[in-house]
């Protein structure tokens, strides 16, 4: 299914949405191209989680773990990996579809096919901020789209 966010706050809030959704073994990926939105995408389901503070890129590290409430969060970034093996000897395998909810930008470097999962598409649309965001669940026991269908009117965006 798709959704349509037409600003940077109309993407987090709606990602907020998705948190409660998520449990310990889902993973969420993030697909689509430079500044499409995917880390923002990713900010609003760790804000919805609790997690607080800054949330540093993990384009250089590849991940950066979180902790909110006794739930853990692992946010990768592997658009900076050289190849999927990297991905494997680094032990990076280990926190996807593991003890917490696992988000992934980039998961095309390591040829990451996992499921239970979020399949989620960031397309940039007709005006700059506009954004199509498309869903396609894969086993995430959770996932309630009727919950997503008024997700402006809750936030009064
Ligand atoms: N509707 C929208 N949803 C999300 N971000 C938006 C929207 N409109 C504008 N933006 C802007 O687009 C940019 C998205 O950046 P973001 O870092 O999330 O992209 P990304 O997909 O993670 O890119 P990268 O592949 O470089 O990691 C931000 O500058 C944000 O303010
Ligand atoms: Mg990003």
């Amino acid at each position: 299914m798709v959704f349509e966010t037409n600003s940077e706050n109309d993407t987090l809030a709606f990602a907020s949405r998705l948190a409660p959704m998520l449990a310990p073994g889902d993973t969420v990926l993030l697909t689509g191209d430079l500044g499409a939105g995917k880390s923002v995408l990713a900010r609003g389901i760790a804000r919805g989680m609790g997690v607080t503070g800054p949330m540093p890129s993990p384009t250089f590290t590849l991940m950066v773990p979180y902790e909110a409430g006794g739930r853990k969060l692992y946010h990768y970034d592997l658009y900076r990996l050289s190849d999927p093996d990297e991905y494997y000897a680094a032990g990076l395998d280990e926190f996807v579809g593991g003890d917490g909810v696992a988000l992934v930008e980039w998961p095309q470097m390591a040829e990451l096919d996992v499921a239970p999962a979020l399949n989620i598409t960031l397309t940039r649309g007709a005006e700059d901020d506009a954004r199509r965001i498309e869903i396609e669940n894969d086993g995430v026991a959770g996932f309630d789209p009727a919950a997503l269908s008024d997700w402006r009117d809750a936030d009064g965006v």
